[in-house]
């Protein structure tokens, strides 16, 4: 019998594509999408769809209990720059959402779960390259304590209660359908819009920061071969370290530029340098190859041109729209 899957915070920009992923392997009508609100339309009339807020506890339990659901994807939070803004509204949606879940797979609701995490786990005291799967953790963002925490519960409850919870540090995601929200990685997909559309990007960060980074498929591809993993391969239940690419705004316009040449550049950083100064520069993931193994696909140049494709079919799409 194929699995029946949860996704909340399936409008978001890893929900998405991931919704869609999942449909293709397990069918349409056994992946149930759920977002607090309908902003995504194409998604939201893409398959089933409920409205779920993910810290409201009985309404992810009635929606587990009438589609019979066995594993839920919670990939609702607030992010690194929006939860600095709301410090107590990041804390409440990002630990309770993930408590529910948990207590229902506790509780036998449901089997399994999806629980991204994120390099925000780490600070300033952590090792800045080729950071190790096992490292001093001393977050300096909301976010990244919610993350952290939450990594201590899932592992918690795995121990414990023998829930089977897995979990990505997820590096910056790079993506040409659903925009991200409120990250400090988001200028590396803000970059690729500005481009195409003005020639011309004001970046919010410094030129020389690096960041561990990834394209879209190659996130899908580690969530989906990490829960498709037997659970004997699954040695760690905290969350995994996941590489593919690192990069520094300069490097993002340099490979943009080979395609789009007069493209310019000026950085204006804000109170997001900050966080991403606390964050590490690349990520040392051989765990996650050795354990299920993990491989990626995509380099900066590759993700550069698929970007560029994609979002230009997008403009010429918006153009010959008759209004
Ligand atoms: N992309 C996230 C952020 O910038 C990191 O997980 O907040």
């Amino acid at each position: 019998m194929s699995s029946k899957i949860l996704i909340i915070g399936a409008c978001g920009q890893i929900g998405t594509e991931l919704t869609t992923k999942l449909r293709e392997i397990h069918g349409v009508d056994n992946v149930i999408a759920s977002d607090i609100n309908t902003r995504n339309l194409d998604l939201v009339n893409s398959g089933p769809f409920e409205i779920i807020d993910a810290k409201n506890f009985n309404a992810i339990k009635d929606c587990c209990k009438n589609y019979n659901i066995d594993t839920v994807y919670l990939m609702a939070a607030l992010l690194s720059a929006t939860g600095e803004k709301y410090p107590m509204e990041a804390w409440d949606l990002n630990m309770n959402s993930l408590f529910h879940v948990l207590n229902l797979a506790k509780g036998g609701t449901i089997k399994k779960i999806f629980w991204p995490s994120s390099i925000a786990v780490f600070g300033p005291s952590t090792p800045r390259d080729n950071t190790p799967q096992h490292t001093t953790c001393e977050p300096t963002t909301v976010y990244g304590i919610t993350k952290q925490v939450g990594e201590r519960w899932c592992e918690y409850y795995h121990k414990k209660y023998d829930v089977d919870v897995r979990s990505i540090r997820y590096p910056g995601i790079i993506s040409h359908k659903a925009m991200p929200g409120g990250g400090t990685t988001d200028y590396a997909v803000e970059i690729y819009h500005e481009a195409i559309k003005e020639g011309t990007y004001e970046c919010f960060l410094s030129e020389n920061t690096e960041l561990p980074m990834m394209f879209m498929d190659d996130a899908i591809k580690a969530t989906v071969e990490l829960m498709q993993a037997p659970a004997e391969k699954i040695n760690i239940r905290s969350a995994y370290n996941l590489a593919a690419i690192s990069f520094t705004p300069k490097q993002i316009f340099e490979s943009i530029k080979k395609h789009i040449p007069d493209f310019t550049i000026t950085y204006k950083p804000d109170f997001r340098q900050a966080i991403a100064d606390s964050w590490p520069s690349s990520i040392d993931d051989s765990v996650a190859r050795k354990d299920w193994g993990w491989q990626h696909d995509f380099d900066l140049d590759k993700m550069t041109q698929e970007m560029i494709e994609n979002l230009e079919k997008q403009v010429c799409r918006v153009d010959f729209n008759p209004r």
